[in-house]
């Protein structure tokens, strides 16, 4: 992915991560193109509209499609390198259409699965945590018994994704809850850092 001029797909393009995935890759000259959902016109949400509209305007390929549609997405699938999916977390299985589909079409070099969390195959979970684990190795296994090349992406916490949802900075409060002793250690890289190197 080093080299310009790839042909990249991004499913989930116009989600929190995915619009990230998009500048990253037109940032780095690669061709790139989205398989989002169909937008009604009357019915669709104006941010949906907007966030389409600046990828349209990025110079991203942008083609509608539902992903039950099996022929549209192989004939799309046909004109690209590289495939990378940031579909939501309800959607991982959703991706079991995406890799028939790239086994059909036969052209696929690399497949990065929605994942950009923990090492799934390394950790454990306690519902309902075990199940998005569980998800993603079945996507994983899929794409191996594909033939299809991969890269698993493990990139543990957005902290900014978290942030409100765990500390509630907006919050006044006079006290602070430190779960476990508080030594651990971590390591904290900003997303803008990464996305915009
Ligand atoms: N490590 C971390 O801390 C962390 C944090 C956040 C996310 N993640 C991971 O990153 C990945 C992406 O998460 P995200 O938060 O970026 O997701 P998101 O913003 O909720 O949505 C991602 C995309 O999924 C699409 N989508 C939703 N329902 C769909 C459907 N029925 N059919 C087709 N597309 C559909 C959305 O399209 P529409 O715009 O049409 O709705 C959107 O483009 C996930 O695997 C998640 O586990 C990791």
């Amino acid at each position: 992915m080093a080299t310009k001029n790839c042909k990249i797909m991004i499913f989930g393009a116009t989600g929190y991560l995915g619009v990230k995935m998009v500048k990253a890759s037109i940032s780095m000259g690669h061709h790139t193109y989205a398989y989002v959902r169909p937008i009604k016109s009357n019915s669709a949400d104006p941010s949906k509209i907007e966030i389409l509209n600046n990828l349209k305007s990025l110079g991203v390929i942008v083609f509608q499609g539902d992903l039950d549609e099996h022929e549209k997405l192989v004939t799309v699938l046909k004109q690209v390198d590289i495939v990378i999916s940031t579909l939501a977390v309800p959607q991982h299985l959703e991706q079991l259409k995406i890799i028939s589909a790239m086994k059909e079409a036969g052209n696929i070099k690399r497949f990065v699965p929605s994942e950009f969390g923990n090492e799934v195959d390394r950790v454990s979970g306690l519902p309902p945590f075990k199940k998005l684990l569980d998800n993603k190795k079945k996507i994983r296994r899929a794409t191996e018994a594909a033939g299809i090349p991969f890269t698993y992406v493990s990139a543990n916490s957005f902290a900014a994704y978290f942030v409100d949802y765990l500390l509630h900075p907006c919050q006044i409060s006079d006290h602070a809850t430190i779960y476990g002793s508080g030594e651990a250690k971590g390591k904290i890289i900003p997303e803008t850092i990464l996305f915009n190197a």
